[in-house]
Parts: C-alpha cells; sequence; structure tokens
C-alpha cells in the first residue's frame, strides 16, 4: 500500500509517506533560506507529501523569533524557492498556516486566545473580541493566498499542540460564552469551521485545504476521543480536504503512549466518520511499520517526524524495504 497512490482533491499524492511538519527554527525574518530549503529538498526524496513547518499568519500570532511566517507578500519568492525544490525531487507540498494564540511570544504583541485563562502559568493573553476573530479568519484566508501563490499544492491549518485554534476546541481554554463558547462541541469548532469556508472560498474549490487537528487533550476536562467523529464531520462539511491527526495540548508526547502509530485510536475514529483521506502520525520509525499501520486500516497516509529529520533518505529507504 505504501506505493499506492491517493487523491487529496485535485492532487495525486505518488505514495502514502507525509513528511510531518516539523518546526527547524531556522527562518530568516520568517523566510526559507537556502539552508532550509536544502533541507526539505533532500526530505522530498521518495516522499508523497511534504508537510512544511507551522508559519505564522499574523504576528502576534509568532510562536518563537526564527519562525517562518505566511503573513507578508515579500516572502513569496523565496517560497518559490522551496515549492521548486520539493516539485524536482517529485514530492507535493504544503504549507502550515499557524497561530500560536495564548502561546505566541516574542513579536513584542500582546497575546491574544480565546480566553484570559488558560493551562500555562506563563501565558497571560488577552480575550479575543469580535474584531480580533474577524481579523483571524482574514488572516488565514490571505495567508492561503500567499502559499497557493508561492506554488505550495495546498495548505493546512494548524489546530494541534497547544496553539490558538487548540485553544478554541480544547475545554480547559475556551470559556468562552458567545457562539465560540468552550460549553458546546459546536462553538468549539466553529473558528475554524468559519476559517475553513474564508480559505476555501478564497483559494478556489479544488485546491486541497487540510487541518492539522490536535483530536484529543490527554488532559481531565480536556477534549475527548468521542467527540472526534462529530469534530471531524463538522471539518469535512466546511470543506476540508485531508484530516491530519495528532493530540496533545501541551505537545505531542503523551506520556505512556509510544510505538508506532501511537495516535491510531484518535485516527480511527476520524476515519469512521468522514470521507476525505485522514493521516496518522506518532512513533513510525521504519517502512514495516507503515506498511502495517496502512494494511490494517488505521489511516490512509503516515506522517514521519523525528524519523526523517534525523535521516533525510528515509522515505527512500522504506520504500525499498517493503516488497509490495
Ligand atoms: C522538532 C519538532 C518540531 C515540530 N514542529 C511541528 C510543527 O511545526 N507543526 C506541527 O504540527 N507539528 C510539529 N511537530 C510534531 C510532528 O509533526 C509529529 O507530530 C511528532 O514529531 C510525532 O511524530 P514522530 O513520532 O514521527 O516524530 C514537531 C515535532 C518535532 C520533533
Amino acid at each position: 500500500m505504501i506505493r499506492k497512490p491517493i487523491n487529496i482533491n485535485s492532487l495525486t499524492v505518488r505514495n502514502r509517506i507525509v513528511k510531518a511538519p516539523c518546526d527547524t527554527a531556522g527562518a530568516v525574518d520568517g523566510a526559507p533560506d537556502i539552508k532550509m530549503t536544502e533541507h526539505y529538498r533532500q526530505r522530498s526524496r521518495g516522499t508523497g507529501l511534504v508537510i512544511v513547518e507551522h508559519e505564522w499568519i499574523l504576528p502576534e500570532g509568532m510562536a518563537h523569533s526564527r519562525q517562518l511566517s505566511m503573513g507578508d507578500d515579500r516572502l513569496i519568492p523565496a517560497y518559490r524557492e522551496l515549492t521548486d525544490a520539493v516539485h524536482e525531487e517529485g514530492a507535493a507540498v504544503f504549507a502550515q498556516l499557524s497561530h500560536a494564540g495564548a502561546r505566541a511570544k516574542d513579536s513584542g504583541l500582546t497575546p491574544i486566545a480565546p480566553s484570559e485563562e488558560t493551562v500555562w502559568p506563563q501565558c497571560h493573553p488577552r480575550a479575543m473580541d469580535e474584531d480580533d476573530i474577524r481579523r483571524i479568519i482574514t488572516g488565514f484566508s490571505e495567508a492561503a493566498v500567499r502559499a497557493k501563490t508561492a506554488g505550495f499544492d495546498g495548505v493546512e491549518i494548524h489546530s494541534a499542540h497547544g496553539y490558538l485554534l487548540n485553544q478554541f476546541y480544547s475545554p480547559l481554554t475556551n470559556h468562552r460564552e458567545d457562539a465560540y463558547t468552550g460549553n458546546t462541541l459546536e462553538g468549539r469548532t466553529k473558528l475554524h469551521c468559519d476559517i475553513i469556508r474564508a480559505v476555501r472560498e478564497a483559494v478556489g474549490e479544488s485546491y486541497p485545504v487540510a487541518i492539522r487537528f490536535g483530536a484529543c487533550d490527554f488532559m481531565e476536562g480536556g477534549s475527548i476521543i468521542e467527540e472526534i467523529p462529530a469534530s471531524v464531520k463538522a471539518f469535512e462539511d466546511a470543506g476540508v480536504d485531508l484530516i491530519d491527526i495528532s493530540g496533545g495540548l501541551s505537545g505531542f508526547v503523551i506520556p505512556g503512549r509510544t510505538g508506532a502509530g501511537y495516535f491510531k485510536d484518535l485516527s480511527m475514529a476520524a476515519k469512521s466518520a468522514v470521507s476525505v483521506p485522514v493521516i496518522l502520525t506518532g512513533g513510525v520509525t521504519d517502512g514495516e511499520q507503515l506498511e502495517q499501520l496502512l494494511a490494517e486500516g488505521s489511516a490512509d497516509l503516515i506522517g514521519i517526524g523525528r524519523a526523517l529529520l534525523s535521516d533525510p533518505d528515509w522515505s527512500v529507504k522504506a520504500l525499498e524495504a517493503v516488497c509490495t
């Protein structure tokens, strides 16, 4: 199965290996430089889909000063070099659009979040008002158009690992009482759906749009696995073409969850509810494990993070190791 091409909206990806987005903290004034472009070129060999590390969409959503940005048209030529490099190696490439919300730093601006109260003692955000929400929706859709102009084959909206959209999804960080309330699943997913619809409108019907979904907080009082089917169905109905599963409100490492496909219960819950493809990431270190996860129906594509960071030829070796 590893070699079987798959369609994501109008895009055909040549195989089932996904380079999971991994921050390299190597951006120079928000742009990829030659070194970063080479990093992605190397990891495109043999890979089906490369998802580039998170990029901030608005300055106040910056996670740190060496993060990539998709917040300015001036960055488009540098991204064009990167997307050309990935395409030369035969892989498809997505941008990952992000806003760090309460966890933002280094911009000199006050962080914003669904509510002032968070689970991180060091974070002191301002609660977002209606103008902020409108600005965020526009920020995502404008960044998506920029990514499309720069040659990306699709965009991924980041809603995992405790960043802004994960903060809206989690009852632990969303204490709002308005239409975006943390009291209902509809309220917790409303901003996601507003953004998906705005991005879709901006990039057109056939352009691939994905969501990275932190599908379970693994914290008492947080989001739970049982909520996944209704949430991903809402995202699919709003217009996403791909669900990229992750988990954890403060990061993707969850005590007790180790081994290949350690979020497969989450990805299978997602697969039960949607017809668009689902990516599972976490703990995969060789091609046989990847093949096994596909064969047992855990997901349609498998994301590889740390293994591809440490070995740029991981995908080539995985393809060689699997005979089918
Ligand atoms: C150094 C590093 C940076 C990461 N940066 C991002 C990121 O920018 N966006 C994201 O969604 N996940 C990020 N992740 C999470 C990975 O995409 C992936 O989910 C995680 O590493 C688990 O997969 P693995 O076991 O194959 O490494 C990062 C992980 C690492 C190790």
